[in-house]
């Protein structure tokens, strides 16, 4: 007998698993995750003015909005089924110490309260730093050698969370990486009268190279020195564990990590680690590069973008912030029945 006559290939195969990729209706039927407007967060830039939409040169489709035009874009998002928005502020002045976080008429205060009073099921979600409003661009107050001093930072940090519960946010979501800082927010707003108000910990938030389109954007970038010596190393995951795990002790309602697409597999530890809802940020760098890469003809930005929510939702993301919230849910609608 030669050896071909009982070769493994002339019997039929048990799995071929390409029988689950024939058609659209059968590959739609056996999808693992699927995408929904409600689980995206979209992240806007808010500035001071009536009427204004400048462009984000850096972030294609984004612009800073006064607060008006705040308003007109958070009910085109509501319309679309967005989960929620998450807001940054561009203050009319900086200073030392970033007052401009926290005082009651503040820029993130005043939208706040319009958006309120809007009344729309549009969850709101305050970024809950100090870089936006400090004059040196940190997070916190400096000490002479140039370093963010971590205590007072968490007492302003705790003051700027009080006044956007007070002015309407539904959750703060503090981003500063002060060690303590989820913990004395939830004291500072359980002892202001705001119990019900969540916290999305930046739980493991690098150092991250991706910001940079954010930085310009928001006018955020530090004057000198940079943000190693408070956000984590990326080269860090049993870091990350350990953050983790100090935000889940210190009460935080939501833990998020960021950036996203580089850091999936912390998204995966921190979903199978805690049963806490996880958000990740699908941040500007993130957005940024498939925007210029398309312009060149390089890639396809819808494809792209579907593809990397997508995988951040498969890694463990029940919620994610990205500037392509509204865009995803657009495209989301339109595919309906038709998805490849
Ligand atoms: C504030 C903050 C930053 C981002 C979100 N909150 C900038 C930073 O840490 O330098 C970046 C978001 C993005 O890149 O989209 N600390």
């Amino acid at each position: 007998m030669v050896l071909s006559d009982t070769a493994p290939a002339a019997r039929p195969l048990l799995h071929r698993p390409r029988r689950l990729r024939t058609s659209p209706a059968v590959r739609r039927l056996v999808r693992e995750t699927r995408l929904h407007p409600a689980q995206l967060v979209a992240p806007l830039f808010v500035r001071p003015g009536r009427g204004i939409r400048e462009p984000i040169a850096s972030l294609p489709g984004q612009a800073r909005l006064s607060v008006d035009e705040l308003v007109i874009e958070a009910h085109r998002l509501a319309e679309l089924g967005i989960g929620g928005l998450l807001l940054f502020g561009l203050p009319a002045a900086k200073d030392p110490e970033g007052s401009g976080a926290w005082v009651e008429d503040g820029i993130v205060q005043t939208a706040l309260s319009a958006l309120r009073a809007a009344d729309l099921p549009l969850v709101l979600i305050a970024d809950t730093c100090l870089c936006e409003y400090t004059s040196h661009g940190h997070c916190g107050p400096l000490l002479p050698s140039g370093t963010v001093d971590n205590d007072p930072a968490l007492a302003l940090l705790a003051r700027t969370a009080v006044s956007q519960a007070t002015a309407g946010a539904d959750i703060v979501a503090p981003s500063a990486m002060m060690d303590g800082q989820v913990a004395a927010i939830r004291a500072a707003l359980d002892a202001a009268g705001h119990p019900t108000t969540a916290i999305m910990a930046y739980a493991a938030k690098t150092a991250s190279a991706f910001y940079g389109p954010f930085r310009e954007a928001a006018d955020s970038a530090p004057a000198m020195g940079d943000r190693r010596g408070y956000q984590m190393d990326p080269a860090n995951g049993r870091e990350a564990r350990r953050e983790t795990a100090l935000d889940v002790t210190e009460g935080a309602d939501i833990l998020l990590v960021k950036p996203a697409l580089p850091q999936l597999d912390v998204v995966a530890a921190t979903r199978a680690a805690h049963d806490l809802p996880v958000a990740a940020y699908h941040v500007s760098g993130e957005y940024a590069m498939v925007h210029a890469a398309a312009e060149r003809d390089w890639l396809d930005a819808r494809a792209v973008l579907t593809e990397s929510v997508t995988a951040i939702v498969r890694a463990g993301a029940d919620i994610v912030i990205t500037y392509a919230a509204a865009d995803l849910a657009r495209w989301l609608t339109e595919e309906g029945a038709t998805t490849p």
